[in-house]
C-alpha cells in the first residue's frame, strides 16, 4: 500500500532520508516510487516504476545541501496503471502533493478544473490542481490549501509543497495514518513509524480532520478552522526490531521471533489461576449476550478460531465474519452484542468501516490489534494489543499466533466465572507452555527445507482440518498461495467427500493436520479417504501416520492449542520454503500490501 515521507531542515541530506525513509515502507508493496525536494525557487523532482533502486539511479545526480523541504511517496497503483506518469509526487505548475488514500469526488472536482493540466490516470492529481486555482482565489497559501481539504471526500494523507511557500509542507489527514516527528528544528513526516525511528525524538499521530503546516521548527494544527496544539509523545521504538537480524527474510525472522514475543503477549495477563487484562474493566463486558468477530485475512483465520474458543470456553454464542462482506450485508445488529474487530495493522479499510457500523449501531466495541494508535485502536471503545512488535514480512506470522493466544486468552477471561477450576487450571498451563510449542527446532525447519522440494509442482493442495484446525488450514493455505503463487485452499477436513474429493489423484497434495488431542480418529477417516484415491499426503501430527506419503512429526503435545501453534508454525516455514526455492521474494509478494487501506 502506498508509504509518505516528508522532510524540513538542513541537518540531513534530504534525498537521502527521503528513500531512506521509503525503503523502510517497502514492506507495504508498492509499484513506483517518487520524490520532490524544494530549495527556494529550485524543485527537483524524480519519479521511477519497480524497485526503489531504480529511483535511486534515476536521482543519482541529483544533490541536496542545506536547507529545504522534500517529500516521497511509494505507490501501490489503484486509480491508474504503475506508470511514472501516475507516480506521485504529482505537479501542479508550481505545487506537488503526495497523497495516500482514495479521493471519492475526484471526478466532480477535476469537472471544475481545467482539464488540459492533467497528465496522470489518478485521483490524487485533482488536489495539485485544486491546491492551484485556490490560491489564484486568495492568494494566501494556507488559506488555499484549507480550501482544498474542504472540498475533498474519501480518505486521504497528504503532504504539499508549492513554490508559493518554498519553506513550508501542508499537510491534512483524513481515514488514512499520518505522523509527524521532530527533533529540535527538524520535521519529519511519515505513514508509518518506520521511517521515523531513529530520526525523530518525538511524534504526533494526527486525528481524522486535523491539517496544518510545518515550517522550520514550527507546526500549526487545526481542525474545523480551529488552531490545535499537538501533543507530542515521545517515539521510544528501537531501529534494531527493525531489522533483519541475521535471517534470510523479515518472515523467517518473525517465525522464529514468535516464542519471544508471545511471552510479551501473556505478560502480566496469565496469572496462577486466572487471566487477566489490566487495559479492560470486567463492567464492559455486562450483559453480552453474543459476540462477533470481524477481520480480513489472516485476521479472520485468528477471529474464525477464536469463535470456536468463545463457544467452548467463555460459551457465548460467537460468529466470525469477513468484513468486505459484513460491511454490505445488512447485519442485524444489537446492542447485548459484543463487536470484536482483529487487525495486525490496525488500518485495514473494510474492518475499519465495520468498526464504524457497529459503534453506530450502538454495540460495544473491541479491538484486538498489534499498532497502538492505528485507526482501529483510536476508534474501539476497548483494545487489547497483541504485542508482537513491528511485522515487516507481507505474509502475516507472529501478528497471527499472537492475535490467537489473545483470543484465547480472552475467551478464558469470560468463562472463567462458568469453567470448573480443573478445566481452568489446564488452560492456563497450556497457555504458559505457549513459547515452547512455538519455538523453532533446527531439525524441523531442516526436514521442512528437504520436503519443500517435492511440494513445487502439482495442481493444488488441499489443507484440512478440524474444528480449529479447519482455520489453521485456511491459513496454511493463504500462506503458501499469497508467497508461492501455488493454488492452495484450506478445507474442513469432514467436508471433502461433499465434492472435493473429486479432485483427489497423485498431483493433489493434502496437507493434513492432524491433532492427537482433537478428533484425531475423525480426520484420520477423512485422511484414509483421501488416500484411497491416491491423493498425496502429507500428515502433519504427532502420531505416526502408516498411509502419509511425507509425514511431519511434531512434538507430543498435552493441549490441542500447542498443537495448533506448533502446526503453525511449520506451515509458515513449509510455505516459506517452498516460495524461496521457487525464487520467490517471501517478504514482498507480488500484488499484495503489507497494509490494506483501500477497500
Ligand atoms: O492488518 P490486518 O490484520 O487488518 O490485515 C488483514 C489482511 O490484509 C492480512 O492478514 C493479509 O491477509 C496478510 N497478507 C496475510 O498474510
Amino acid at each position: 500500500m502506498c508509504g509518505i515521507v516528508g522532510y524540513i531542515g538542513s541537518q540531513r541530506e534530504i534525498k537521502g532520508f527521503l528513500i531512506d525513509g521509503l525503503r523502510e515502507l517497502e514492506y507495504r508493496g508498492y509499484d513506483s516510487a517518487g520524490i520532490a525536494i524544494l530549495q527556494g525557487s529550485q524543485l527537483q523532482i524524480c519519479k521511477a516504476v519497480g524497485k526503489l533502486e531504480n529511483l535511486e539511479k534515476k536521482c543519482s545526480s541529483l544533490v541536496v545541501h542545506g536547507f529545504g523541504v522534500g517529500i516521497g511517496h511509494t505507490r501501490w497503483a489503484t486509480h491508474g496503471k504503475p506508470t511514472e506518469l501516475n507516480a506521485h509526487p504529482h505537479m501542479g505548475e508550481f505545487s506537488y502533493v503526495v497523497h495516500n488514500g482514495i479521493i471519492e469526488n475526484f471526478k466532480e472536482l477535476k469537472e471544475e478544473l481545467d482539464p488540459s493540466k492533467f497528465v496522470s490516470q489518478t485521483d490524487t492529481e485533482v488536489i495539485v490542481h485544486l491546491f492551484e486555482r485556490e490560491l489564484e482565489r486568495t492568494s494566501d497559501p494556507f488559506q488555499a490549501f484549507e480550501r482544498t481539504v474542504s472540498k475533498l471526500r474519501g480518505s486521504f494523507a497528504i503532504l504539499l509543497i508549492t513554490k508559493a511557500a518554498p519553506d513550508t509542507i501542508f499537510f491534512g489527514k483524513e481515514s488514512s495514518p499520518l505522523i509527524i516527528g521532530r527533533d529540535g528544528e527538524e520535521i519529519f513526516f511519515a505513514s508509518s513509524d518506520a521511517p521515523l525511528i531513529g530520526n525523530a525524538q518525538e511524534v504526533y499521530y494526527l486525528e481524522d480532520g486535523e491539517y496544518g503546516y510545518a515550517q522550520k521548527g514550527s507546526i500549526r494544527l487545526f481542525r474545523g478552522g480551529e488552531e490545535r496544539v499537538p501533543t507530542f509523545q515521545p517515539l521510544t521504538l528501537n531501529k534494531e526490531l527493525a531489522q533483519k537480524g541475521g535471517y534470510r527474510f523479515f518472515m523467517e525472522k518473525e517465525i522464529y521471533e514468535q516464542s519471544d514475543v508471545i511471552g510479551e503477549t501473556l505478560m502480566g495477563r496469565v496469572k496462577e489461576n486466572r487471566v487477566e487484562f489490566e487495559e479492560l474493566d470486567s463492567r464492559f463486558f455486562q450483559g453480552i449476550e453474543s459476540i462477533r468477530i470481524c477481520a480480513c485475512g489472516t485476521s479472520y483465520h485468528a477471529g474464525l478460531t477464536g469463535s470456536y474458543l468463545m463457544e467452548r470456553l467463555a460459551q457465548i454464542p460467537t460468529t466470525c465474519e469477513i468484513a468486505s462482506e459484513f460491511r454490505y450485508k445488512e447485519p442485524l445488529l444489537r446492542p447485548d452484542t459484543l463487536f470484536i474487530v482483529i487487525s495486525q495493522s490496525g488500518e485495514t479499510a473494510d474492518t475499519l468501516e465495520a468498526l464504524k457500523m457497529a459503534k453506530k449501531a450502538g454495540l460495544r466495541t473491541l479491538a484486538i490489534c498489534n499498532v497502538d494508535n492505528s485507526s482501529i485502536v483510536r476508534l474501539a471503545d476497548a483494545t487489547v494489543l497483541t504485542r508482537a512488535g513491528i511485522e515487516k514480512g507481507v505474509a502475516s506470522t507472529k501478528a497471527f499466533t499472537t492475535q490467537v493466544a489473545v483470543l484465547w486468552m480472552l475467551a478464558l477471561y469470560l468463562g472463567q466465572g462458568r469453567l470448573d477450576q480443573e478445566t481452568l487450571l489446564r488452560e492456563i498451563d497450556a497457555l504458559l507452555h505457549l513459547p515452547g510449542a512455538l519455538k523453532v527446532r533446527g531439525e524441523l525447519h531442516e526436514r521442512l527445507k528437504r520436503l519443500s522440494k517435492r511440494y513445487l509442482h502439482g495442481h493444488g493442495f488441499f489443507f484440512i482440518g478440524r474444528d480449529i484446525f479447519y482455520p489453521l488450514a485456511l491459513e496454511g493455505a493463504l500462506k503458501l498461495k499469497e508467497i508461492s503463487y501455488l493454488h492452495a485452499e484450506g478445507y474442513p477436513a469432514g467436508e471433502m467427500k461433499h465434492g472435493p474429493i473429486a479432485l483427489a489423484d497423485p498431483e493433489l497434495f493434502t496437507i493434513a493436520l492432524m491433532p492427537r488431542n482433537l478428533l484425531y480418529e475423525k480426520i484420520k477417516s477423512n485422511v484414509e479417504e483421501l488416500s484411497a484415491r491416491d491423493a498425496t499426503i502429507c500428515a502433519i501430527s504427532s502420531i505416526p501416520f502408516e498411509l502419509a506419503d511425507d509425514f511431519v512429526k511434531i512434538e507430543k503435545q498435552k493441549h490441542a492449542m500447542l498443537e495448533y501453534f506448533e502446526m503453525a508454525v511449520v506451515l509458515q516455514l513449509l510455505a516459506m520454503e517452498i516460495a524461496i526455492r521457487l525464487g520467490n521474494d517471501v517478504d514482498m509478494p507480488r500484488n499484495l500490501a503489507k497494509s490494506v487501506t483501500v477497500e
